[in-house]
Order: C-alpha cells, then sequence, then structure tokens
C-alpha cells in the first residue's frame, strides 16, 4: 500500500521523504489554509520534493470553475493530481479531465456508489473519507472494502485511497482491505513509527552496552601488567 502525506506542511513532507516512506502527498483548502501563502507555490514546493502524485483542491462548484482551476493545478508540475468532489458537476469535471489526459482524485467520498461513479467518470483515485464516517457513527472501513472489492471485482482501472485517516489502527485496516493508497496526517505517520517496547528496548540495550563497557574498562585498569610485557628500553 501507497503511503501519502495529508499536509501542505514542508518540513512533515521533506521528513518523511528523508525516511523513505513518501509516495504522495494530498492536500486541501482546509490543509492549505494552516499554512498560508501561495497556494502554486506550496504545490511547486512539494512537486520538489516528491516525484509521486501530489492532490492540488479548488474550491470552484461549477464545472467551469472546476475546469479552469483544474487545467491551472496541472501546469504547475506534472506529478500534480486534480482533486474534485463528488457531485453531479464534479462528475462531468472528472469526465473531461480524463478525455484531456489530466489525472483526478475524486473526494469526499461517502458510500461505495459514489467511488463507483467516480470510477466511471475516469477519476484516478477515490477517495472516501473514513474519519469522518466514524465520526457520525458509522463504520468508515466498510466503504474502502466495498470499494476495493467492486474494483477489484470488474477490473476497473482506478485507486482506492484511504482518506480521513484518524489514527494508526486505520492504516493497519486499510492495508488489510487492500486499500491501495492511505493518506496520513503526519502525526499518525510517527505514531506508527513508535511503540512504547520499542523505545525502552532501545534505552534497554544502550544502558546494559554502556555497563558492560565500564565493566570491561574497570577490569582491564585492575588487571597486573603481564610479566615480560613491560617495555624494555
Ligand atoms: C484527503 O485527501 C483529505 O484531505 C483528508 O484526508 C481529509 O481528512 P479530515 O477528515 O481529517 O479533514
Amino acid at each position: 500500500m501507497k503511503i501519502f502525506l495529508d499536509t501542505a506542511e514542508i518540513e512533515e513532507i521533506r521528513t518523511a521523504a528523508r525516511w523513505g516512506v513518501l509516495d504522495g502527498v494530498t492536500t486541501n483548502p482546509t490543509l492549505f489554509a494552516k499554512v498560508g501563502g501561495s497556494y502554486d507555490d506550496v504545490l511547486k514546493q512539494i512537486c520538489d520534493i516528491t516525484s509521486g502524485p501530489v492532490s492540488a483542491e479548488g474550491i470552484a462548484e461549477d464545472v467551469k470553475g472546476m475546469l479552469e482551476e483544474g487545467r491551472h493545478f496541472a501546469k504547475l508540475a506534472p506529478n500534480i493530481v486534480v482533486k474534485v468532489p463528488m457531485s453531479e458537476e464534479g462528475l462531468e469535471a472528472i469526465s473531461r479531465f480524463a478525455e484531456e489526459g489530466i489525472k483526478t482524485n475524486c473526494t469526499l467520498i461517502f458510500t461505495a456508489n459514489q467511488g463507483l461513479l467516480a470510477a466511471k467518470a475516469g477519476a484516478s483515485i477515490l477517495s472516501p473519507f473514513i474519519g469522518r464516517l466514524d465520526d457520525i457513527n458509522e463504520e468508515g472501513m466498510i466503504v474502502v472494502r466495498e470499494l476495493v472489492a467492486i474494483v477489484e471485482l470488474h477490473d476497473i482501472e482506478t485507486e482506492v485511497l484511504t482518506a480521513s485517516v484518524r489514527h494508526p489502527r486505520h492504516v493497519t485496516e486499510a492495508a488489510l482491505a487492500g486499500s491501495h493508497i492511505a493518506t496520513l496526517p503526519f502525526k499518525v505517520l510517527q505514531q506508527m513509527v513508535h511503540h512504547p517496547l520499542t523505545d525502552k528496548g532501545i534505552k534497554t540495550f544502550r544502558e546494559d552496552w554502556e555497563k558492560a563497557r565500564k565493566a570491561a574498562d574497570e577490569q582491564a585498569a585492575a588487571e597486573p601488567t603481564p610479566v615480560g610485557s613491560s617495555r624494555q628500553n
């Protein structure tokens, strides 16, 4: 399963790239609002860090506006993927982008049927939002499982991206469900790295090593110099 970062924070993206685990990035207007500046500049910087897909999302609600925004984003870098919301207008825009060879990520998917329609319209990525479903007492992962099954059963050329991830367990479940991609907040990526027993183990190994080295040094210092080993002048 590919791992994307769900952020517009450049330092977080650089860090994940250095760890060797970054396959792409998703952004949205809310994530961009947290960093500010020029969205185009932020997107270009991200595309300089990763050659994987970088999702850029506009705010237009009509087809004409969606197409204008998307065409503009697509010119910024070759790895830009245009995020289009699931709606009647969004489906039309996805279909037009597909004709133009512009890749799209259909966002704000909350049912398998929405995902199926987006795939039929030509979306390269389908983004079910699992955390937001969990928030309203539904089971978001069901949509991921259903969509993956539909895509595989009908051999549809698209990828299911598990979005709105809230915690590491979501990532494990997405991988087990066969999700092609999961996009994670940086905090969740960090949580995946750590485990209290790993951290404790690293500390204990270091302490035991230092203890053994100190004991060896003390023993060497206490031992009498063997006969014949002193320097002869
Ligand atoms: C995905 O592309 C979205 O940007 C994101 O996962 C939304 O997550 P949220 O529900 O935490 O805002």
